[in-house]
């Protein structure tokens, strides 16, 4: 990569004229039109030697020795520097035949664990755990890529009340006194279709009728004490509701490592709870165990962690504190992410602060809530089905492959290229907005071919391929290239952009930065496309400029898609 050369070299500069910068840095030019990367380090300098900064940036181009980069001051002590055509050439050639595109690894690999995904034993899943599953395996690919040591935990809840809730339904609906007994069936009489319709029946039921709703409760102790019959059918639900989870991701592409769930960290609670007891953390209150986790610093009051209800069902904060005990005795990460909403922001605060009091986690691993805001429709209001109801994953992808079908005119039997499409839409349709932030579900913008989406990165690869699949002459990597068009130049940067690009989205952990940098790269290349008769330039130089410019953009939108976890498709 040129950017760290041209730093070096400035600080070679720097340090030959007596001057001293731990932050001389070199950035993209804000003015393309002018140069090509720029530092502002003469004005700090200035201010340091109390002199001019047009005086001290003359000192350092004088001092600045690159081949082929030039180093010019202007008013009022700006330093621009201009990368001449054979070293962009020569660095372009060095990218499209490195493995990684010229990506480096990091120095210092971590080990980090993501929870992602998060859906719900026998619940629908709703666009939420779309945004999770989208932005965490985003997420995941792209650390994985940069060398760290990742694991990826779906983190099912399958332990919580709607078990309770659901087990009950089926009592009700169904005879299942085979599960109490020693004969347990091999096939369940329920199918999942008929878990997502009981759970919101009976979760609205719950609200109505108390005695129902302490049934439900009583189920949900009784199954966290893995009490036999109860436990069966429990695992029964489970299977057959992950086989579909599993299916709903695999038609998105996303994968976990890990199938771990709530109840996977069950016989962490107890010990953990003891140990909270005896050490005088975690106190009685109403009937309640709670831990204060206030701190003098607060301005605002910090509600205690609710660890154990009045009817002894254990909640979500204790099942997140256990899970932690567990992670850290299985893998000892360096970093655990959460990409949960954004919703749940007190939750994770509560949980960190807990889990730092009670020292479940040493200082050494740090704690990272990921969130992110609400899908809504083009009504503003939170994104549902026509009838108001929650949209189910596999309902979302159909829309979004529809959409897709209805845009390609090519022979697609099998119906692939559209689902493909389809998702590329709907995953950068997501991950191009900053997580933080809401967005507009809006289906006809996200197919597009043309603008912000994935369908134009796909289109975009497949016009090159298509353009190469054509044309006679072959590459020369070792030739001569005449590279002289400012398009060309531009395309270039922009490569030098979406790779730095990986590096911020890590730093930030916000995907869209990569999403900007490949989409600015891909305008930039249909630009260049549209400009230039690529397969009749008569100057040989020139055509395998323009041939190298083809097989290096190709090669560095494949890498990116990858990230995102966008397929590429042959025709479009
Ligand atoms: N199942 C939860 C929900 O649907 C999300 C779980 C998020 N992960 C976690 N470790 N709390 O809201």
């Amino acid at each position: 990569m040129l950017q760290p050369q041209i730093e070096q070299a400035l600080t070679t500069a720097l340090a030959a004229v007596g001057l001293e910068d731990d932050h001389a840095v070199v950035t993209f030019s804000d003015r393309p039109d002018l140069c090509d990367f720029q530092t502002n380090c003469a004005f700090t300098l200035a201010k340091k030697a109390r002199t001019s900064p047009m005086a001290i940036a003359e000192k350092i181009c004088g001092a600045f020795a690159l081949p082929d980069v030039t180093a010019d001051f202007v008013r009022p002590g700006f330093i621009n520097f201009t990368v001449a055509p054979a070293l962009l050439c020569r660095d372009l050639a060095a990218i499209f035949q490195d493995d990684r595109c010229g990506i480096p690894l990091a120095i210092v690999p971590r080990r980090i664990l993501i929870d992602y995904g998060g859906p719900n034993i026998a619940k629908p899943l709703h666009v939420g755990h779309m945004r999770s599953a989208v932005i965490g395996d985003c997420l995941k690919r792209l650390l994985r890529f940069l060398g760290h040591d990742v694991i990826g935990d779906i983190h099912l809840g399958d332990w919580g009340k709607q078990m309770g809730l659901v087990i009950l339904g089926l009592l009700e609906r169904y005879d299942l006194s085979g599960y109490f007994s020693e004969n347990i069936p091999a096939q369940p009489p329920f199918s999942v279709e008929d878990l997502s319709a009981i759970y919101p029946e009976t979760s609205a039921k719950s609200k109505t009728d108390a005695a129902f709703n302490a049934k439900a409760m009583e189920i949900t102790t009784l199954l966290q004490k893995h009490e036999r019959g109860y436990y069966a059918l429990w695992e029964a639900i489970c299977r057959l509701s992950v086989e579909d989870i599993q299916n709903d991701y695999a038609r998105l592409g996303i994968t976990f490592d890990l199938w771990y769930g709530e109840s996977t960290a069950d016989p962490y609670v107890a010990p953990m709870l003891a140990k909270m007891i005896n050490e005088g953390l975690a106190t009685e209150s109403e009937g309640a165990l709670v831990l204060e986790i206030a701190e003098e610093s607060d301005t605002a009051p910090m509600p205690p962690v609710l660890l154990r209800k009045s009817d002894g069902a254990q909640i979500y904060a204790s099942t997140d504190l256990a899970t932690l005990v567990q992670r850290m005795e299985q893998f000892a990460p360096d970093e655990i992410w959460y990409v949960v909403d954004g919703r749940q922001k007190l939750h994770f605060q509560q949980v960190f602060r807990a889990a730092r009091k009670a020292r479940l986690v040493p200082k050494s691993t740090a704690l990272y809530h990921i969130p992110f805001g609400t899908v809504n429709g083009t009504d503003g209001k939170p994104y549902k089905t026509r009838e108001g109801g929650v949209m189910r994953l596999q309902d979302l992808v159909g829309i979004v492959t529809q959409g897709a079908a209805a845009k390609v005119v090519l022979d697609d039997d099998d119906g692939e290229i559209a689902r493909k499409i389809g998702v590329s839409a709907l995953k950068f349709g997501d991950l191009i907005n900053n997580r933080n932030k809401d967005y507009v579900f809006d289906i006809e913008k996200f197919v597009q071919f043309d603008g912000k989406t994935g369908p134009y990165l796909q289109y975009t690869v497949a016009r090159i391929h298509s353009l190469l699949g054509k044309c006679e002459t072959t590459l020369d990597i070792n030739g001569s290239f005449h590279f002289d068009e400012a398009i060309f130049r531009q395309i270039v940067m922009d490569i030098y952009k979406l790779n730095s690009a990986y590096e911020l989205a890590f730093a930030e952990k916000l995907p869209n930065y990569i999403c900007e940098a490949c989409y600015t790269l891909a305008n930039s290349f249909n630009e260049f496309y549209g400009k230039f008769r690529i397969l009749n330039e008569e100057n040989a130089a020139r055509k395998q400029a323009m041939l190298l410019l083809c097989h290096a953009v190709r090669k560095c939108l494949l890498q990116v898609m990858g990230i995102l976890g966008i397929d590429p498709v042959e025709h479009m």
